[in-house]
């Protein structure tokens, strides 16, 4: 018996989590229930190449393990180690974007890159452009930090490529950023340059930082996506990728942050400093592994582009089979966003939570990506191999056949 008093009610939240929202995650709640049925769930709602085989190379392992051998268990200097901002400078370089080291950041992770940024130039009730629809981390970010994500439209009559007059349409004294998720989450779109020069026209011309969220530039279908910043060295472009991806370990929580060179970003590199050491270093051993991935053996990276290849090509040809299905071909990356035409009154949620509890073939609706709910979108993680994929696209041919004449 406690000998003070004591109020007996629920600990409030902050309004904050109620705005917060990331659809890919959330969904799982819905899984478990279905899997606590004594079905089995084939989860293709997250993009994490090692939960379908894909293995991390093995060069980069040994760089983690001898890391912490070595003792490198310590805290580590909040931007990164030095020899991993070389090597991600080096890598830019070599990619035709010259920057020097102490323009890169080492961060746990893209996501952390898009925090970062978000925090250090966006103010509550600022405006920052992001594409629809969109990774859910953008939207999730500013709702904590109270500012309003305007989405432009990307178009899948024009292979998901951004609706630029739209875009222009959004544009106020409020608007701070513009993200560019290229090659994109979830439609597997890669933006063609005059789009991607039109980006950058249209950011300088309104005083715009471009967010390039480039973690899946290494696994276009056809090779390597140029760096954005490639078109236009001296825009002030925030590049942010990974070893999530390309690199096959996203459970490392391992990325990089790269700041063009214009003085324009200098204050924007000094408040992500700034709020960088607030949360003292990323995973020390795996920062050696940045070394080994950016100046070591990629050939794992040609073989991961032709099994994406060929999944997608399996994905668009069965998806496209199904009455009233539309799939426009991914060409980078491992996500399909579909549309299926709803009969009226119907959601996006409706249909993907009805496939997973008939199914248990798990995706993620597309008004997680800021979609509107009667679109009838939802989005594929496509990693599973052939055969299995093959079967999964039956069971949902079969379901949505059956869902349309309900
Ligand atoms: C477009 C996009 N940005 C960022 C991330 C987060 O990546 P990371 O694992 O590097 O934090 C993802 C992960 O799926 C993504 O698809």
């Amino acid at each position: 018996m406690p000998t003070h008093s004591r109020i007996e009610r629920p600990i409030a939240v902050a309004a904050r989590v109620g705005r917060f929202s990331y659809a890919i995650r959330n969904i799982v709640t819905e899984a478990r229930a279905v899997e606590a049925q004594g079905r089995r769930v084939r989860y293709l709602n997250i993009g994490d190449p090692v939960a379908f085989g894909f293995r991390t190379p093995p060069h980069l392992i040994e760089a983690v393990y001898r890391a912490m051998q070595d003792g490198h268990n310590g805290y580590l200097p909040s931007d990164g180690i030095p020899a991993a901002r070389e090597a991600v400078a080096a890598d830019y370089a070599a990619r035709g974007v010259a920057v020097s080291p102490d323009r890169v950041l080492i961060t746990t992770g893209t996501s952390e890159g898009i925090d970062l940024v978000l925090n250090a130039l966006v103010d509550e009730g600022d405006e920052v452009l992001v594409p629809s629809p969109t990774y859910p981390l953008y939207t999730a970010v500013l709702a904590t930090i109270n500012a309003r994500p305007r989405f432009y439209r990307t178009d899948p009559d024009r292979g998901w490529l951004p609706d630029l007059d739209h875009l222009r349409s959004l544009v106020t004294s409020r608007t701070r950023v513009l993200v560019v998720i290229d090659p994109n989450n979830p439609t597997g779109a890669v933006y063609p340059t005059p789009v991607r020069r039109a980006l950058i026209d249209f950011a300088e011309e309104h005083g715009l930082t471009i967010l390039a969220d480039e973690v899946y530039a290494e696994t276009g279908f056809d090779g390597p996506v140029p760096l954005l910043a490639t078109l236009e060295p001296d825009a002030p472009i925030i590049s942010l990728s990974s070893l999530s991806k390309a690199y096959l370990a996203p459970g490392w929580r391992t990325g990089w942050m790269v700041a063009g060179p214009t003085p324009r970003l200098d204050n924007a590199v000094a408040a992500m400093r700034k709020l960088a050491d607030g949360r003292l270093c990323s995973p020390a051993p795996m920062q050696y592994a940045v070394i080994a991935a950016l100046t070591g053996d990629r050939s794992h990276q040609t073989a991961f582009r032709r099994a994406l290849a060929e999944r997608a090509r399996i994905t668009t040809e069965r998806l496209n089979a199904i009455p009233g299905m539309r799939c426009v071909a991914p060409r980078a990356a491992f996500y399909a966003m579909p549309a299926l035409s709803l009969p009226p009154g119907r959601t996006d949620e409706d249909f993907v939570l009805s496939l997973l509890r008939a199914t248990g073939i798990l995706c993620v609706y597309g008004s997680g990506f800021g979609m509107r709910p009667e679109q009838g979108t939802f989005r594929i993680v496509f990693l599973a191999d052939p055969g299995e994929l093959e079967s999964i696209y039956r069971d949902l041919a079969a379901f949505t056949l059956d869902y349309l004449r309900r």
